[in-house]
């Protein structure tokens, strides 16, 4: 039985009203920030915000800031109305879908052209795209927060601004939403780290929830990039979960070397013709390498299947 429709805000003044006349009311709010297309593994963070708020608010706003110029931004996919009727399909509903046109304020800035060059000459840029484009301009957004340490490896290697982006618009969601809680996927394990971490060395009063990696019955972690992949390359794809879960298994039997348990994954990947961007073993707080399986880690995987890059990853922890 669906529920009622959510309320839509896209005014993020009207957002923060709506927050501080319920938070004056003794609710507390939970925030699902999503990028929209939404799948299971979406539903169960807010699954997850029911349990814990009196109230959920989800974000559905595609970050241009956390996008270069030659990653997908114009082909990331989108279902607006599909989205709410999902929502809608739970058996507790959602409170405020906050669907913001765009958050960055370069539109009240100076000179339109200036805005339409960026758009145009965006995959001239080096940046994140529009965004960094006006940075460079001297116009419009300027202010960025980086999480310097764990932002370096893992998915920071090979999408240099991703992660300040990400950073920025979960800072500028806080801000705007003011929630009591908010809800990220471990399947995204370093952003949730990276907001974990960002949350506690500024001081936002918020608690940050991690929820567990929603699969397909087949292993295949739910993405919203899984829709662009052949039927084939999804077969394919199976071997990143595959061997995860194999390398999980070889070490609680006891194989905790982890030059061996990433060459079974690699080797997995390789075989069905993924090209690997990396497949490391990390400790799970400071994200850092490690030889040796001793104390808690993630055995974290991003690979490419045809254009698409997927991640993945595999909590482990060895019990003596
Ligand atoms: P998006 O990719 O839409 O993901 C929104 C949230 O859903 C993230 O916290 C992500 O980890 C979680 N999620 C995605 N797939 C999942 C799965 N299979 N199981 C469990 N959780 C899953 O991540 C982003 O958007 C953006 O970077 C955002 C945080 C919204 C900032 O723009």
């Amino acid at each position: 039985m669906a529920t009622k429709k959510p309320e839509i805000i896209t005014d993020k003044n009207q957002m923060r009203n709506w927050s501080r006349a319920m938070r004056s009311l003794g609710k507390t709010i939970g925030l699902v920030p999503t990028m929209g297309y939404l799948h299971e593994g979406h539903l169960s963070l807010v699954k997850q915000s029911h349990r814990y708020a009196n109230l959920t608010v989800v974000s559905i706003y595609v970050n241009p800031g956390q996008f270069s110029p030659s990653e997908d931004l114009s082909s990331y996919p989108s279902d607006f109305d599909g989205d709410i009727r999902k929502l809608m399909s739970l058996s507790k509903g959602v409170d405020v879908v906050f669907h913001p046109a765009n958050l960055y304020d370069y539109k009240t800035y100076k000179n339109s052209n200036d805005i339409n060059d960026c758009k145009r000459s965006e995959s001239g840029n080096t940046g994140s795209g529009v965004v960094s484009c006006l940075e460079e301009k001297g116009i419009g957004h300027e202010t960025w927060v980086r999480v310097e340490r764990l932002e370096k490896g893992l998915c920071g290697k090979s999408r240099p601004v991703f992660f300040r982006g990400v950073a920025t618009i979960v800072s500028k969601l806080f801000n705007v939403v003011e929630p009591d809680f908010a809800f990220f996927g471990k399947k995204d394990y370093q952003q949730f780290r990276v907001i974990q971490q960002m949350v506690r060395d500024l001081d936002f009063g918020i608690e940050v929830i991690g929820s567990e990696i929603v699969r397909d019955e087949d292993g295949l972690a739910l993405s919203s990039r899984n829709v662009h992949l052949s039927p084939e390359e999804r077969e394919k794809a199976l071997s990143i979960s595959k061997s995860l879960f194999r390398a999980k298994c070889s070490a609680e039997k006891g194989q905790i070397n982890c030059k061996e348990l990433r060459g079974l994954v690699i080797q997995a990947i390789n075989d069905t013709g993924g090209r690997i961007d990396y497949a490391e073993i990390v400790d799970q707080e400071s994200l850092e390498a490690v030889e040796e399986i001793k104390s808690p880690v993630v055995f974290c995987v991003a690979a490419w299947f045809g254009n698409v890059r997927l991640i993945d990853n595999m909590e482990i922890s060895i019990h003596n």
